[in-house]
């Protein structure tokens, strides 16, 4: 059995029991599909990588605790739209103790889920799946506990499923790894191909075509590829305009490898140079990041870091000239946001946003303490509006982020993303080809 399930089981309460459904195609137009992303937690619980899939968690059942619903083999189908694994293959090759064709499921439900106390089962994420988990329980509840006996508590899987993915193993780190290097490299090519005149899709459609040329499965989230003031767009992405010399690029992409994502963040000149304006605003966001950086380790929480990141970008602000007043009573009036309005970084792995609580107690007070094997990033920004009156004319205009992936360790972090350099005369040189 796959470790992630052994332990996923080994924490399950007494005499319950888990449904966890894969991902379904989604439409795309008419009658095709998006390409196919497997749902994270049923990833990484049974590296199954197929549609229409539920695996079924029994760990009463000391014979067969894994059984796996699947498409069952259909020679038509198979010649239209692609191979599967069939009940045979879930067994063979993914090591269930049992399979079956997924059309028996709903017949099976009352079999499978009678006799537990506790069902661990997230609502809301399949809407067919809860009509029929619903059917089941309203259907065995009115017949009372003389025939059926359904289980009366219902439990968020995520709960124990959030906790083990926040924390990776090193099997897990080392793919994170891969997906961060390829990408890394994507952003190097990025740095030494752009030129004034390029449009932003030829600067996407690069990088995704090298990130799958090393191993990737594709980007790990819509690529953001901004010239000029579309850098000030966060989640821009159209990236269909001609980069203009002058402007920087803001370009966010990440690869996603075996499942696992990174997420990359640099900002560039189009043309090669920074021109000194550019220069004093990406100054102050790379010596924030910088120290947002160190400040990733063992013992330092979340809440800690984004406040951190906050009073360093406020300052850097009021030393711009785009706020005016004591960093104190800025911070206190949320000044920063109009230039700054997102977190300093998230859990990154089989999400881009990965699972895990950011707070520990229910009241949202205790914030996470960063521990050994998480994964976040750490983007720190400055997005000043092309139409920000108040802001120094020369800044107008101007969407610098910077973003590495950053491993917690024992004694610090790894940057997982260091390869690709953000320091801005190294860009330069780069660019300029003088440094490889
Ligand atoms: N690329 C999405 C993010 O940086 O959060
Ligand atoms: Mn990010
Ligand atoms: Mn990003």
């Amino acid at each position: 059995m796959r470790t992630q399930l052994k332990r996923f089981i080994d924490q399950m309460e007494e005499n319950s029991i888990a449904i966890i459904p894969a991902a379904h195609e989604q439409t795309r137009s008419y009658d095709t599909e998006f390409k196919f992303r497997q749902d994270s937690d049923f990833w990484y619980l049974t590296g199954f990588p197929e549609p229409d899939a539920i695996a079924v968690i029994d760990p009463q059942n000391k014979k067969s605790p894994y059984t796996l619903y699947v498409r069952p083999r259909d020679l038509e189908m198979e010649t239209w739209f692609g191979r599967r694994e069939g009940v045979d293959g879930a067994v063979k090759n993914y090591k269930a103790n049992k399979a079956f064709s997924i059309d028996k499921f709903a017949a099976d439900l009352p079999k499978l889920l009678d006799g537990h106390d506790k069902l661990y089962y997230r609502f809301s994420v399949d809407r067919g799946l809860d009509t029929q988990i619903l059917d089941y329980l309203s259907g065995q509840r009115f017949r009372r506990l003389k025939t059926a006996y359904p289980p009366h508590t219902i439990i968020d899987p995520t709960i124990i499923l959030g906790e083990m993915r926040l924390h990776k193993t090193s099997e897990e780190a080392a793919m994170m790894q891969t997906a961060a290097t390829i990408a890394a490299d994507a952003h190097i090519l990025a740095m030494k191909k752009v030129k004034p005149g390029m449009n932003e899709g030829q600067v996407e459609a690069m990088m995704e075509a090298f990130m799958k040329d090393k191993g990737a499965n594709g980007v790990a989230y819509n690529s953001i590829i901004g010239g000029g003031a579309n850098a000030t767009i966060l989640h821009y992405v159209e990236n269909n305009m001609p980069l203009k010399d002058g402007d920087l690029i803001l370009i966010d992409a990440g690869a996603e490898y075996k499942g696992y994502a990174s997420d990359i963040t640099r900002t560039f000149p189009v043309n090669g140079k920074f021109t000194p304006a550019q220069r004093e605003v990406y100054d102050v966001v790379l010596d924030v990041q910088l120290k947002c950086i160190d400040y990733t380790k063992t013992g330092n929480t979340v809440k800690g870091r984004q406040e951190y990141s906050i009073e360093l970008l406020t300052e850097g602000m009021v030393k711009l000239g785009l706020l005016k007043g004591k960093t104190k009573d800025l911070i206190k009036k949320k000044a920063y946001m109009k230039y700054y309005m997102h977190g300093v970084g998230h859990y990154l792995g089989l999400d881009v946003h990965d699972a895990g609580r950011y707070f520990t107690d229910q009241a949202a007070k205790n914030s996470r303490r960063f521990a050994p094997g998480m994964v976040l990033t750490v983007e720190p920004g400055i997005y000043v509006p092309p139409d920000d009156k108040s802001a120094p004319a020369k800044y107008r205009g101007i969407g610098i982020r910077i973003e590495d992936d950053v491993l917690v360790t024992e004694d610090g972090n790894r940057n997982l993303t260091a390869k690709v350099t953000k320091d801005p005369d190294e860009i330069e040189a780069l660019m300029n080809g003088r440094k490889r």
